[in-house]
């Protein structure tokens, strides 16, 4: 095991976050004292950049760097590192007023106008040179600063556009992916339906509004061929910056679930995955224990792009957002539990969207370290300096990862034709949250699974639940068998192996691809469910199980019959089946249940794969970093109430003293073990 420190030049966590300066040049009274609170606040870090372009290229061709050299300068100096941004995430006016084709063009067909932020069009040449040239400059000037320690690419990528560069790009991405044969293309959308067969490659159009959007096939190319571009782009961007600097490490900072863009696609790309988050704290709708295990989910996800490696929380608000529904404070106390929670997670820092507010614009009243008053006497830089301290108090756990034996199959081409095919029920699809609810039910069992995508490697794994899987990768269905064959422990459920990758259904039964031999079942029909309709799973230990929304009738060829449906026209008939395939289990849960209620079967699986539930209060999470130096446990009290915890020993690094077998949380408390 080899620790794998991200920024060595930290010794520990990075505490920071996005920092503008530019905003107050007039202000250097301004600037100062953001050196001086920044050391208050335990700062080691600043996102310099993000936004700066038309302050760093003010007219075209006309540079002014010294003013970012001497920031950076100056930051160094007080032992603040600088993770350095390209700025082509917002692009100048006299960009888009010189090259109208940098502004992105929308599914109705219509040229965005100049303003804004991310809505560029990925393919345009201009814009591309432009980014270019600016990125080449930074990297040559800043780029041997021993200050800068990571590259920032754009910000937030996402979106589409449909300008005739993208049009025709597109085209070139099928003509490719097609063997240039149009012949292969209309086979494998089926376009013979409502007779939409192509001649060429240059009749294609991407899905526009008032096009087509009825062929499956198409719809699905265009979100991977956004994915595709976007990754174009920034490997342009990253080409640049590693010409000149190939040892500074480069990130993108993503968004979570984002349903845009296939991160699994482009997390090969940079060298260190970071995210932005933002959960909706003290909503009206959940507990904050429900709130943190999503966002727990949500770290899961980023973790799991780069298995192995510490990832980075690149954004969170020191108190609150301006953009949610209602902008709610973080109540005392909350951020220093949802901070934990990102370095229990495996990430390696924690960073603020933003350091300063600003005084105008469209993010003036967003939460940030300092606020419009400008000292450090608030409640916030209080809670933030606080976080600044603990993060040194466990520095030691900085490098450690977490390691897991459960895994979570997540395809983002599978949630694109679930969302899109016209079948089961138009509300309730949600496979999204059928996927984090089953992640959550092992998670309040302290098993923190990875979160991975069809063509993953399972072999590091003895459990795996692939929910939902509709639509088949080429060589998914040969990954889940040798998975199992090999002694795994299989979860799938209704709606599984429908389709392949082009979106054709398999003939002769679901699933397809081999996976009726595998789970010794045949899906013959799927019956959804109205909102107010239920069914029950009748359970060999006499439990029922509650149904909602979807039930697939089976016919089972070999499999053990676990529960059957007890009302409908499929009374009595399977409902849940396993089979015992090679040296592990299949299991088939062909209808949805809460994950609650599937617990029973969740622990049968970890009991098979020797993975050991911890024994947790409600509200309490469990998370483990490991290097070579042993483990580190970290228990956050998700609750307003004390609990107490038992099973552990060793130092607990916040308080400094020694844990022998129990440990009571404060509310809203949490606890960092180096166990013995
Ligand atoms: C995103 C962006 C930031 C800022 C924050 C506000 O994460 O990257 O620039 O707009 O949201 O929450
Ligand atoms: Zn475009």
């Amino acid at each position: 095991m080899e620790k794998n420190i991200l920024f060595p030049q930290t010794g520990g966590f990075v505490h920071g976050g996005d920092y503008n300066p530019e905003q107050w040049l007039d202000r250097p009274d301004i600037l100062e004292e953001d050196i001086r609170l920044m050391k208050k606040a335990g700062i080691n870090s600043a996102t310099l950049g993000v936004f700066s372009w038309s302050v760093l290229e003010p007219k075209e061709g006309e540079f002014h760097f010294e003013w970012l050299e001497a920031i950076i300068d100056r930051l160094y100096e007080n032992g603040i590192y600088t993770v350095l941004a390209t700025p082509s995430g917002a692009r100048p006016a006299w960009l888009d007023a010189a090259y109208p084709e940098a502004m992105r063009v929308d599914r109705r067909g219509m040229r965005a106008r100049h303003g804004g932020r991310h809505n560029h069009c990925m393919s345009s040449p201009k814009y591309r040179e432009k980014v270019e040239i600016i990125d080449r400059k930074l990297a040559k000037r800043f780029g041997s600063h021993p200050g800068v320690i990571l590259y920032h690419i754009s910000n937030e990528f996402s979106g589409e556009c449909f300008c005739p560069y993208c049009v025709k790009k597109f085209r070139q991405y099928l003509w490719e992916q097609y063997d240039h044969d149009i012949e292969k293309l209309n086979a494998a959308w089926w376009t013979t339906f409502w007779s939409h067969r192509y001649n060429s490659f240059d009749q294609i159009e991407p899905p526009f509004e008032n096009g087509e959007t009825s062929v499956m096939g198409l719809n699905l190319e265009w979100k991977r061929f956004t994915t595709w571009n976007t990754n174009d782009f920034m490997k342009h961007e990253t080409g640049v910056l590693r010409s000149v600097t190939p040892e500074i490490p480069v990130t993108a900072n993503f968004m979570r679930l984002f349903g845009g863009l296939d991160y699994r696609k482009m997390a090969p790309e940079l060298d260190v995955i970071s995210w932005d988050n933002y959960p909706e704290f003290h909503n009206d709708r959940e507990t904050l224990a429900e709130t943190m295990r999503e966002t727990a989910f949500q770290h899961s996800v980023m973790r799991s792009l780069k298995a192995g490696k510490p990832f980075m929380m690149m954004e969170s608000a020191p108190g609150l957002v301006n953009w949610q529904p209602v902008n709610k404070l973080k109540r005392p106390g909350i951020h220093r539990l949802a901070c934990l929670q990102a370095i229990a997670c495996g990430s390696d820092s924690v960073q603020y969207f933003q350091w300063r507010k600003s005084r105008g614009s469209f993010e003036q009243f967003h939460g940030a370290v300092v606020d419009h008053i400008g000292t450090d006497d608030t409640r916030i830089f209080r809670e933030v300096a606080e976080v600044g301290d603990l993060l040194k108090k466990i520095a030691p756990a900085a490098g450690t990862t977490v390691r897991t034996r459960a895994a979570l199959l997540f395809d983002w081409d599978n949630r694109w034709a679930v969302a899109d095919t016209k079948a089961l029920s138009q509300e309730s699809k949600r496979y999204e949250e059928t996927c984090r609810g089953i992640w959550e039910e092992f998670f309040k069992l302290g098993i923190d699974m990875d979160v991975v995508g069809s063509d993953e490697n399972l072999n590091r794994y003895d459990l795996v639940v692939a929910p939902m899987l509709f639509l088949l990768q080429p060589g998914t269905a040969q990954n889940l068998k040798t998975f199992v064959e090999r002694g795994g422990q299989l979860l799938a459920t209704y709606f599984t192996g429908y389709v392949n990758r082009d979106t054709l259904c398999y003939l002769g039964g679901f699933p397809g691809d081999g996976l009726k031999e595998l789970f010794g079942i045949v899906s013959e029909e799927i019956d959804s469910l109205y909102p107010g309709d239920r069914n029950g799973i009748q359970m060999a230990d006499g439990s029922i199980w509650e149904v909602r929304d979807y039930a697939e009738i089976l016919r089972v060829q070999d499999a053990e019959v676990l529960g059957s449906y007890t009302e409908d026209f499929y009374r009595g008939m399977a409902a849940v089946t396993c089979k015992h395939y090679g040296e592990g289990n299949a299991y088939y849960v062909a209808a949805r249940t809460d994950a609650g209620r599937m617990r029973p079967l969740f622990e049968k699986m970890m009991k098979d794969a020797r993975i050991f539930a911890q024994d947790l209060p409600e509200g309490v999470e469990y998370h483990e970093r490991s290097g070579d130096e042993g483990t580190y446990a970290f228990y956050l009290n998700c609750t307003a109430e004390e609990k107490a915890v038992s099973g552990i020993r060793g130092k607990e690094l916040l308080t400094g003293t020694r844990v022998d077998d129990s440990l009571i949380l404060p509310e809203y408390g949490a606890a960092v073990v180096k166990r013995d």
